[in-house]
């Protein structure tokens, strides 16, 4: 065939075209497990140590922690259905984005918007740690709020009961250095462990006192020391865990899942 044909250089453009988008092709499909994992790493990078299954103070390695990660049951929660929503991919939903996503974030009434959010995720993704017998061990749940400067975010663990605290971690936050920024101190969130979110009548007691909590009083069960110079954080900290385990965030699903734990034993 002539060089200089308009059909030569017409096939050459067209196997170019299609040599190209096969190279794209095959490089998503094989790129895509990695950048998967590469989500998941990020991900349990905060939540693992909430898990119980990592010992204090060791630090997992990428693999530990993708295996521990791939223990968990990973489900997307609709916060007010207070049920799984099976449609949408736990390892690739992204909460904060959904915020301002016309479908999937909702407007938060003034008046239910303890932790001044604004808008929130319809969905969170949850995390279950389950036992042996396939029962729950943990639930991890994320919550965010407004801080005196920054969006604070953290992870609640409650133990099977679903009202005490396993663990807590505040992972992302921009409070003062060495005031507000107090509430990522491994001492202090080590001070969440073993206080209860409800009393015994189910009322959220859960608070950051504004001073020493004192062993053997009656908050003794629900608070935790104050940050000292940083009341304004303490009290947005105190608003997150109200708004996320009040009627407006996790109370039905807590309500739902304890029913379906205690008619399974
Ligand atoms: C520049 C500046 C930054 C501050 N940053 C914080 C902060 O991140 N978190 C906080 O709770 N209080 C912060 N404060 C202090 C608050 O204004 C407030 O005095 C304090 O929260 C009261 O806590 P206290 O009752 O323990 O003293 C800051 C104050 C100043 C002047």
């Amino acid at each position: 065939m002539n060089n200089n044909s308009p059909i030569k250089a017409f096939l050459v453009v067209l196997v170019t075209a299609l040599v190209c988008s096969s190279l794209v092709s095959a490089a998503v499909v094989i790129l895509r497990p990695i950048q998967l994992n590469n989500q998941m790493v990020e991900r349990s990078r905060n939540i693992i140590k909430l898990t119980g299954l990592v010992q204090q103070g060791v630090t997992p390695s990428d693999e530990e922690m993708l295996e521990i990660y791939r223990e968990m049951d990973v489900r997307i929660l609709d916060i007010d259905q207070a049920m799984f929503n099976d449609e949408l991919d736990p390892l690739s939903f992204n909460q904060r984005k959904a915020v301002n996503n016309p479908e999937l974030g909702v407007d938060i009434p003034t008046d239910q918007d303890l932790a001044a959010l604004g808008r929130r995720s319809r969905y969170a993704p949850i995390y279950m740690v389950l036992k042996d017998d396939g029962r729950l061990d943990r639930l991890i749940l994320p919550v965010h709020g407004t801080g005196m400067w920054s969006t604070i975010y953290g992870y609640i663990a409650l133990e099977s009961d679903l009202n005490t605290i396993a663990a807590a971690t505040f992972y992302e936050q921009n409070e003062t250095p060495g005031l507000g920024d107090q509430i990522m101190r491994p001492e202090w969130q080590a001070q969440w462990v073993g206080r209860r979110i409800y009393d015994e009548v189910g009322d959220l007691r859960f608070a950051v006192n504004h001073g020493k909590v004192e062993p053997g009083s009656s908050t003794w069960l629900y608070e935790v020391d104050a940050l000292t110079g940083a009341t304004v954080t303490g009290d947005a900290v105190t608003a997150m865990i109200r708004y996320w385990f009040g009627p407006d965030g996790y109370r039905d699903f807590l309500d739902a899942l304890n029913r379906q734990e205690s008619g399974e034993r």
